[in-house]
């Protein structure tokens, strides 16, 4: 695990955009292995990449999302609320890309190539929905969170 990972920064607003470059970085990890068909690798790597998103949005819903939505509401375009729903869709995503890629890897053979090719179309679809949101946040919440003395 990545030292920004870590509990004693969870109240510094600049960890959840580090979180979401190691995030992509574990993301692109995962993709190179599902194109080398090492479908174990890829599998527990995902798991790995899944654990580290769920703590990283668990700090943001306890913390981050609650204080935006208090301080700002609607004024920088959207409130905590479509975080809260974008969360949910990223989380069903994820279930769905880890249950496909799950399956393959219970054959116990390396992927073949059209496994590879419908694990990397889900792929892209939930990095696509991933990336825009984590745009969302770098781009409005977290600098608006910065403006704004760090909670209790
Ligand atoms: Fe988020
Ligand atoms: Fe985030």
């Amino acid at each position: 695990m990545g030292e920004t990972m870590t509990d004693e920064n969870e109240r510094d607003v600049d960890r959840l955009s580090r979180d979401h470059k190691e995030l992509a970085d574990t993301y692109h990890r995962v993709l190179l292995l599902i194109v080398d068909r090492q479908a174990d690798q890829a599998e527990e790597l995902l798991d790995e990449f899944a654990a580290r998103l769920t703590r990283h949005i668990e700090l943001e819903e306890k913390i981050w999302v609650p204080l935006f939505h208090q301080r700002f509401g609607k004024s920088k375009g959207f409130d905590g609320t479509l975080i809260l729903q974008e969360h949910k869709v990223i989380d069903k995503l994820l279930g769905a890309l880890r249950f496909l890629l799950h399956t393959m890897a219970a054959r116990g053979k390396p992927l073949d190539a059209q496994q590879v090719l419908t694990l990397l179309e889900e792929s892209f679809r939930f990095r696509g929905v991933l990336h825009h949101h984590h745009a969302r946040e770098d781009n409005v919440m977290i600098p608006a969170l910065r403006e704004i003395a760090p909670p209790g």
